[in-house]
């Protein structure tokens, strides 16, 4: 979550953000840490903050159709997007993630009205219960998914669907291949993490979880935010999507309930 937070931190230093998250900027600059340590350049930044910007977007657009609504943005870390997204009066907003990061985002964020941070693992069935529930629920997890095992990630889905009435779940994952060729990716090698759920397919959340529809199911590199980023990594994607297991290596799932 760190390395997330620092490559939004660099894209608001840049003339032309994608992102442009001052309160990254901010928040970096009261954290005492050696940042270098995430492996996270401007350079390499875009395939931190386009996965932001295209989720920012997909969130919106909910909001647009439901005003009044329930968020709960899992695995949230220090990520701003309750703040960069400014929903009006008529949304609650729930970022969940574990304690230690809960209690850091209590220290570092300021307050907002009809905002709420949960201190849970979000396989942990219980922090439903503080939920409000009546109302269309977006779930997004950026970054999640292939944190959890499985099983977790299955349950996790189907409890939301069986929790509320109506709503959408967004959330990116790593196919089989990105989660097999881990020990490559040096963002998460160098934070110590392990990754463990790969989904190749939309068919792999339609047959695992009844009561969804897949809305869109992209990759990374065709989505509208991508086409904001240098040429050489417009030119690594082209060359990387004529295999369909690296063009999907990475994937924007969207599905409603
Ligand atoms: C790669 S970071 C992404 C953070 C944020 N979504 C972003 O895009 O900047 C993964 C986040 O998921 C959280 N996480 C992983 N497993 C979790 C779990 N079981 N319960 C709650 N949070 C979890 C981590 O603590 C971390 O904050």
């Amino acid at each position: 979550m760190l390395a997330t937070l620092y490559a939004k931190a660099l894209d608001a230093d840049l003339p032309k953000p994608i992102l442009g998250d001052r309160l990254a900027r901010e928040i970096v600059n009261r954290i005492d840490y050696d940042w270098s340590k995430t492996s996270i350049t401007k350079a390499n930044s875009p395939s931190v903050t386009t996965r932001s910007a295209h989720f920012d977007i997909w969130a919106r657009q909910f909001l647009a159709v439901h005003p009044e609504a329930t968020v709960v943005h899992l695995g949230c870390g220090l990520d701003a997007r309750a703040f960069r997204l400014d929903p009006g009066p008529g949304v609650q907003w729930y970022d969940v993630d574990y304690p230690e990061v809960a209690d850091l985002r209590r220290r570092l964020f300021p307050g907002r009205d009809d905002y709420h941070v949960i201190a849970a693992s979000v396989t942990d069935p219980a922090w439903l219960t503080d939920v409000r529930s009546d109302r269309p629920t977006l779930m997004i997890a950026e970054g999640l998914t292939m944190y959890l095992t499985e099983s977790d990630g299955v349950s996790l889905l189907r409890r939301i669907v069986d929790t509320f009435a109506s709503g959408e779940l967004q959330f990116d994952a790593f196919n089989r291949l990105g989660i097999k060729s881990q020990w490559m990716n040096a963002v998460v090698r160098r934070s110590g993490s392990t990754l463990s759920w790969g989904i190749n397919r939309p068919d792999d959340i339609v047959d695992a979880v009844p009561g969804v529809r897949l809305l869109a199911w992209e990759s990374p590199f065709d989505s509208a935010t991508f086409q904001e980023v240098a040429w050489y990594y417009r030119a690594m994607a082209r060359a990387m999507s004529v295999a369909p297991s690296l063009r999907y290596l990475a994937q924007y799932h969207r599905y409603a309930f």
